[in-house]
């Protein structure tokens, strides 16, 4: 081509045109069009001049171009003069500009000459160069995201080093004035060095990249990935022309007012709503908003049970003692209380500030009992459990800035309720921990107090919640570690197990029936008989409650279908009958025996006595045992014992050293050791109530005789030979009667405590109330010992804690 004549310049932002690759280009800026419109008048051809500077403005100057470029052929071209061109540009050499000047018009032309290629004449070398070239080429594709395997095929089969290195240069990823250098640099091997520079730099830069990425994207996937199903959802749901995108706004404002917001509320949804809109759907926090906004709608400001049927002051009170008569079996003054409650109630027609605290062993009925309130009521029953709550944000809920923030478990269970008003019961406060995040008792506390709840603030929700109308119900199986600030909130109702002959009835009206309609089974098809009922009580559970009975009724009904089934395919005849099971399918359904019946099958060594213990599963029997060796008058404690029953053991010791000394009077205390062993119950037994145990075991060990196993015995000692009381009477009671104990030494002061035992136990059993030592040895062991008076002074103090 004649290189003395002008050829029109095409000035390129912010990019470089190498020879022998290909760039698609819009032209629009007016320069540029001409000069599209010269080129076209000649050969095509114009010549690529990168701007120096990134500058948009319409007419560029002679100086803010490079001085090296592109000679380039116009491949295709499309529009027209007016509205501009799209062309794909080729670039055909590498061209420095002698001479360039502008037209009156503004366009510019310049005239130069081609740049050559400076190639080394080592063939050997250049291969080398060209492998290690593609080498890196190759390495760089490997970490790109995208699928590169049609391009790294292409750059494995081109052979001329020359044009390879421009193809690595104009794809990398660098800035343009770098890319200026290399075009401006006619050595073909320099520029291999650049670029193999460059692209280590590239690869290095690519895997941290990566590795960062990879970092993110696990972080935000799951972020991502709802706000995309989210989005195609939408698209979705717009195909089928349920919903069309800006109505969805819409939509929130039509919730908001069916919501029934308070003023406050409404103000902060308003707001956020209008930071949804002002978001694009893209942002990942526009589903955070919608989170928000979702809860604000579905919490239930407004609704009550009210709008169903009357305020608390209407309750019948007749129709609730009903309920609860046809939900439960017996716990009269149970029933009673929580009467008496719910007519406080509506005499105040509020529940302000009144809480009730169910404490009992597991399957006594508590949740059930809520249940039977709610109903009684006429309101929604939740539940929320606080067993292993350590951290108050879960009662409290996280703040919406954190990552995953959710409402606190309150706000979440007025939400599942749908009304203001429900019977919430808050499950195991006594599970409750603390954790170093905060002290969720306290956060609870907030809950419950009248005069703070009707605006509890969830941190989550960030706006007040009137929790006032709330009817709460707490349950725990123990007391003891119920935060005492809590515990002065609440109505304590204690619910303490059942004898064998109310878990009969409940399990008859109550269990069965239940189990049955789970099953589909009728008693015209099974019959349990009373007697393997009880057997089911006596050997296979050993509980205060009824959940294991419960399960294993279950267990009974689902092996017993199959044979309700398989006789009806058979022969109509034999389903009249229906089936009645007897011992033998009991022993099938549910394994051997899993208790026998501990005392009555015992033999009786002397130095092991029985003794009654509390758990919060309910009353237990336990074996004490002694045993003397020789030795230097050293007691050993093992088992599970606390430091108060150590204690116990010491004292236990010394009274019958004191005691019996004069009756064996050749023992030698000094010669023999005693060991005395607990044995491992379900927890520690803690607290002071197994001394009269302690005493009786070490005494029958010593004279050896033995002590009869249905003899049971609770009460704590003094020093001075006292019998203290202690606490849990109604369920040690309880336990000793369902493990086939006759006869029950308590100490004297215990004796009121048995009006709350049931009748049926208390006239089963024979009761010996005693006042000191000498009574417990005279008893067990029909042993008289010296007849001293010990002394009950006020300065003796009184056992309160049970164990
Ligand atoms: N007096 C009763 N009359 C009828 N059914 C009862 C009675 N007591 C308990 N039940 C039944 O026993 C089952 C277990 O009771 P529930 O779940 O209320 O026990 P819970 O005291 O809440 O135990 P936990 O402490 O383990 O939560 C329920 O199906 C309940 O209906
Ligand atoms: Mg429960």
């Amino acid at each position: 081509m004649d290189t003395m004549n002008f050829i029109p310049v095409l000035p390129l932002r912010d990019t470089v045109l190498f020879p022998g690759t290909a760039l698609p280009l819009k032209i629009a800026r007016s320069q540029s069009v001409e000069a599209v419109t010269q080129a076209q008048k000649a050969n095509q051809r114009v010549v690529a001049i990168s701007q120096k500077i990134n500058s948009n403005s319409e007419s560029v100057r002679a100086a803010d171009l490079y001085q090296v470029g592109t000679l380039c052929k116009i491949e295709k071209i499309r529009g027209n003069a007016t509205d501009g061109y799209q062309i794909l540009l080729r670039g055909l050499e590498t061209f420095r500009i002698e001479d360039i000047k502008e037209n009156e018009n503004g366009s510019l032309w310049a005239q130069g000459h081609p740049l050559q290629d400076v190639v080394e004449n080592d063939k050997a070398m250049n291969e080398a160069l060209l492998k290690s070239m593609k080498t890196s080429a190759q390495e760089i594709l490997e970490h790109l995201p995208a699928d590169t395997s049609q391009f790294s095929e292409l750059l494995s089969g081109i052979g001329d080093l020359s044009f390879f290195t421009r193809l690595v240069a104009s794809n990398l990823e660098i800035p343009s004035e770098k890319k200026q250098e290399l075009l401006e640099m006619a050595s073909v091997r320099d520029r291999v060095l650049v670029l193999l520079d460059l692209m280590q730099k590239q690869k290095v830069d690519l895997k941290v990249r990566g590795e960062i990425q990879e970092k993110l994207s696990r972080r935000v996937g799951k972020m991502q990935r709802e706000s995309i199903l989210r989005e195609q959802l939408k698209t979705i749901k717009e195909e089928l022309g349920e919903t069309d995108g800006a109505n969805d706004f819409e939509k929130y404002r039509a919730k908001f007012e069916e919501a029934g917001f308070p003023e406050d509320v409404k103000k902060v949804a308003l707001e956020e709503l209008k930071r949804l809109e002002a978001m694009g759907s893209a942002s990942p926090e526009t589903h955070v908003i919608r989170n928000y906004l979702d809860l604000l709608v579905a919490l239930p400001w407004s609704k009550s049970s009210q709008e169903a049927g009357g305020t608390l002051g209407d309750l019948d009170l007749e129709e609730a003692r009903a309920t609860l008569q046809k939900d439960h079996y017996g716990l009269d003054t149970i029933k009673k209380r929580i009467l008496q409650h719910l007519a406080v109630a509506k005499l105040k027609n509020s529940n302000r500030g009144q809480i009730l605290l169910f404490v009992g062993p597991p399957g006594v009925g508590k949740t059930s009992l809520g249940q039977s309130i709610a109903r009684a009521l006429g309101r929604k029953f939740v539940r929320g459990s606080l067993g292993g709550v350590r951290d108050d944000a879960e009662i409290r809920g996280h703040r919406r800035t954190y990552i995953g923030a959710m409402p606190g478990r309150i706000i979440q269970a007025i939400k599942k309720a749908g009304q203001n008003d429900p019977v919430f019961m808050l499950d195991e406060i006594d599970k409750m921990g603390r954790g170093f995040q905060g002290d969720p008792a306290s956060a609870l506390l907030e809950v419950l107090d009248p005069e703070q709840n009707s605006a509890f603030l969830d941190h989550y929700l960030d706006v007040h919640f009137d929790l006032s109308k709330v009817f709460f119900i707490a349950t725990a199986n123990s007391l003891e570690s119920i935060p005492g600030p809590l515990l002065d909130r609440m109505e304590i109702i204690e619910l303490s197990g059942y004898t064998t002959a109310e878990k009969l009835h409940i399990a008859k009206n109550h269990l069965i029936p239940k189990q049955f309609s789970e099953f589909g089974l009728t008693a015209e098809q099974l019959q349990i008989p009373d007697e393997i009922l009880l057997r089911v009580i006596h050997a296979y559970t050993r509980e205060a409650g009824v959940r294991d009975l419960q399960r294993k009724i279950a267990t009974l009904c689902r092996s017993s279908v199959e044979r309700v089934l398989g006789e009806k395919v058979h022969g109509e005849a034999k389903s009249e009958n229906p089936i009645r099971l007897d011992l033998n399918d009991v022993e099938e359904a549910l394994g051997s025996e899993r208790f026998v019946h501990e005392v009555a099958e015992r033999l009786s060594p002397p130095g092991v006595v029985t003794g009654l213990a509390w758990t919060p599963q309910g009353g237990e029997i336990l074996f004490v045992e002694a045993n003397l060796m020789p030795g230097k008058g050293q007691l050993t404690l093992t088992g599970q014992l606390g430091d108060v029953m150590k204690e116990s053991a010491q004292i236990a010791l010394s009274l019958v050293r004191s005691r019996l000394a004069s009756l064996i009077p050749d023992f030698e205390f000094d010669r023999k050791d005693i060991h005395v062993h607990v044995p491992a119950g379900a927890i520690p037994k803690d607290g002071p109530s197994a001394g009269v145990t302690m005493l009786t075991t070490i005494a029958s060990a010593l004279t050896g005789r033995s002590v009869n196993p249905k003899l049971a015995m609770t009460g704590e000692i003094t020093l001075r030979g006292a019998v203290m009381p202690v606490g849990g009477i109604k369920e040690k009671v309880i336990a000793a009667h369902r493990s086939g104990i006759e006869r029950v030494i308590l100490a004297k002061r215990n004796q009121k405590d048995l009006k709350d035992v049931p009748e049926e136990v208390r006239s089963s059993l024979k009761f010996d109330f005693v006042e000191s030592a000498t009574d417990v040895l005279r008893i067990a062991l029909g042993i008289e010992t010296d007849q001293i008076v010990p002394s009950t002074g006020p300065a003796e103090p009184t056992s309160k804690r049970a164990s």
